[in-house]
């Protein structure tokens, strides 16, 4: 029997992919993950932001109530559009624990790469996802 007090602390992941709305350079990057972190630290959420030719890729955790706050946030920015949610729910714990955000891009390692590596369909829903998810957890 799970106490209410543990219900309050589950935490809730977020996984989406969007299309950056014009082509940015690191600076911007590095200014939305700045942005990002100080937010982050005070509603306690982690995760990590993978940009890749236009694409944003993110993977986000924490208190589902906080989750749920930045999760409107993010969907109101005009940096990106096309908000595609790929996976929301309860985790086991954090995939992120030791950042407030870590961010990720193409030279460090490609989405692109990896599906052609790990022949993934990117016409079944499920498998996208869980693909994206799978390339994001390497991250950390
Ligand atoms: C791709 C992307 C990822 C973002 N990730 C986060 C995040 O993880 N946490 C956060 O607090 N803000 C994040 N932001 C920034 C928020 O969207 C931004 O701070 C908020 O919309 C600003 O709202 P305000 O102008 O009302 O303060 C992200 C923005 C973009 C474009």
């Amino acid at each position: 029997m799970i106490s209410d007090a543990g219900l309050d602390d589950t935490i809730y992941h977020f996984l989406y992919r969007s299309n950056a709305s014009a082509e940015l350079g690191q600076d911007q990057i590095d200014a939305i993950v700045d942005e990002a972190r100080q937010r982050n630290a005070e509603m306690a959420l982690t995760g990590c932001l993978h940009y890749e030719d236009g694409l944003f890729f993110q993977w986000l955790e924490g208190p589902k109530s906080k989750l749920d706050e930045v999760i409107a946030m993010i969907r109101r920015d005009p940096r990106h559009e096309d908000m595609t949610d790929l996976a929301y729910g309860p985790s086991r714990g954090r995939q992120f624990g030791d950042w407030t955000m870590r961010s990720t891009n193409r030279d460090e390692a490609s989405l692109l790469e990896w599906f052609a590596n790990h022949e993934v369909s990117t016409i079944d829903r499920g498998a996208y996802a869980g693909s994206i998810g799978a390339f994001l957890m390497a991250m950390n």
